[in-house]
């Protein structure tokens, strides 16, 4: 089967998540791109949006529609010469509101996931539940007729186990997009001895159209990206915990939210992120990996008190923050979870007084949105660090710390065999977390 004959029939299972909205709406795009073009004209392209609840459907119908126009704004010239032979679109207007309603046709919203038993390909983007993935993966498999492939966005379940779970004969692979999909460049591919060839060079293929930076991670539970993040997000978590010796435990949340994210230029702090995934997520993630890593601890009882108590994070449907570690107002953090009264403590009644106990920023160190603009970033990055190192500020002794962690991570999950090189972990950073700068490098 060619490339345009496998992307005519598709189904994205959990289109109304975070993770599923985001692959339906660049699959949607490729997918109405190939209708475009002169010589498939006339052929029908179906996908399947697929998930539980109609009003998250609702949802993703609009957010589809607005990030479709977003896109049509950006390439409204080539557009033109798509829609040239319409002579009546003469406003740039025009062209956008055609390409949007040529997209919005390819898209079918439904709950039924009979809809998939058609389909040639099959993006699965439900909760990390490895029951529930592999239930699926069966009842389609089972019920669809044209031996389907299926691309999993799991973040964490080894492949090759639910390969055999759900005796899918090698028919599945690991396609892990980065939250958010529409933004981050990167697709973890995960394959298995078992994979066909043509399979292989599909994904590559795609994930090329959707102009995106593939990396191959071995299959082993939490791959690249949550190999270094879990380890990232507990040591951050235990740095606060060590630090509320000192200081209230939600102060000391502040202090290595704000390091991790200041100091060491990054686009968010490591519990905004905890946040932005969600911590029952996170909790999931770790319990996928722990049994395969021997001799590690990958478990916080913080998170898992959280978790209880019903603090998860994660997103809404219109893709705003919700409340996590932190507390957000029009995304900004505002507040920091009070463990022992479950409550939220305002950041300005502390954050003098913590501010003051981490020291100046060093004026070396530029805002993660300057430098990730900066071409030659070494320039930028060796005299910042080196003002990081020398400075007995703590705030300072804490981003350097952190940074060799972090470094010592990266390094662990080529020792490991999870990543093939260290500039695979290094491209993993830069492109799934939006990184200005990999972990492994000479700086420290
Ligand atoms: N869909 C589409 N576009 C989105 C979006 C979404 N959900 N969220 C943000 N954007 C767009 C915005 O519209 C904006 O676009 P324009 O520049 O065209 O206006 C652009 O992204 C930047 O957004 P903002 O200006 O609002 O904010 P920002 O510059 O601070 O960037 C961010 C926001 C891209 C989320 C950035 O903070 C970031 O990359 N943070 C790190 C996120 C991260 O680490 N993701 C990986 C999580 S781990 C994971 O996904 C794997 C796993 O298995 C757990």
């Amino acid at each position: 089967m060619e490339y345009i004959q496998r992307i005519q029939k598709v189904s994205v299972l959990g289109a109304a998540g975070k993770m599923g909205s985001g692959i339906l709406l660049l699959t949607a795009i490729e997918m109405a791109d190939q209708m475009l073009k002169p010589e498939n004209q006339g052929q029908s392209f179906v996908l399947n949006a697929i998930d539980t609840s109609d009003e998250g459907l609702v949802g993703l119908v609009k957010y589809i529609r607005l990030q479709v126009i977003k896109a049509a704004e950006k390439k409204v010239v080539s557009l033109r010469k798509v829609y040239s032979d319409k002579k009546a679109l003469i406003e740039n207007s025009d062209i956008i509101d055609a390409y949007v309603q040529d997209v919005m046709s390819v898209v079918r919203t439904t709950t039924r996931i009979e809809a998939a038993y058609d389909s040639t390909l099959i993006f699965e983007a439900v909760s990390e539940n490895q029951a529930l993935k592999e239930k699926l993966f069966r009842m389609i498999n089972e019920n669809n007729n044209s031996q389907p492939w299926f691309f999993t966005n799991t973040s964490s379940v080894p492949i090759g186990g639910l390969n055999k779970n759900a005796s899918l004969g090698g028919r599945i692979l690991g396609f892990h997009f980065y939250n958010p999909p529409a933004v981050q460049k990167l697709v973890e591919l995960i394959t298995i001895d078992e994979n066909p060839i043509e399979m292989v060079e599909f994904a590559n293929k795609y994930a090329s159209n959707l102009r995106k930076t593939v990396v191959p991670s071995n299959d082993i539970a939490g791959f690249i990206g949550n190999g270094h993040f879990m380890r990232d997000a507990l040591f951050g978590i235990s740095e606060a915990e060590r630090l509320s010796d000192e200081m209230p435990l939600y102060e000391a949340i502040y202090c290595i939210d704000r390091v991790t994210r200041d100091f060491l230029s990054r686009p968010m702090g490591i519990f905004q992120l905890i946040d932005y995934v969600g911590l029952d997520v996170v909790q999931f993630i770790l319990r996928v990996m722990q049994p395969h890593m021997q001799g590690e601890k990958l478990h916080s009882s913080l998170l898992d008190e959280l978790v209880l108590k019903g603090v998860k994070g994660g997103q809404f449907s219109d893709g705003s923050q919700k409340n996590g570690f932190l507390k957000y107002e029009k995304g900004k953090p505002v507040a920091v979870i009070d463990n022992i009264t479950g409550s939220y403590v305002d950041i300005n009644t502390f954050n003098e007084s913590a501010d003051h106990w981490l020291g100046a920023i060093p004026a070396e160190v530029l805002p993660w949105k300057s430098l990730v603009k900066v071409a030659d970033k070494d320039k930028i990055l060796e005299p910042a660090f080196k003002a990081l190192q020398v400075s007995s500020l703590k705030g300072c002794e804490l981003a350097v710390a952190y940074a060799l962690n972090s470094r010592e991570t990266a390094r662990k999950l080529v020792s490991d065999g999870v990543a093939h090189n260290e500039k695979d972990v290094n491209t993993v950073l830069l492109t799934g977390f939006f990184h200005a700068y990999g972990p492994i490098n000479d700086y420290l």
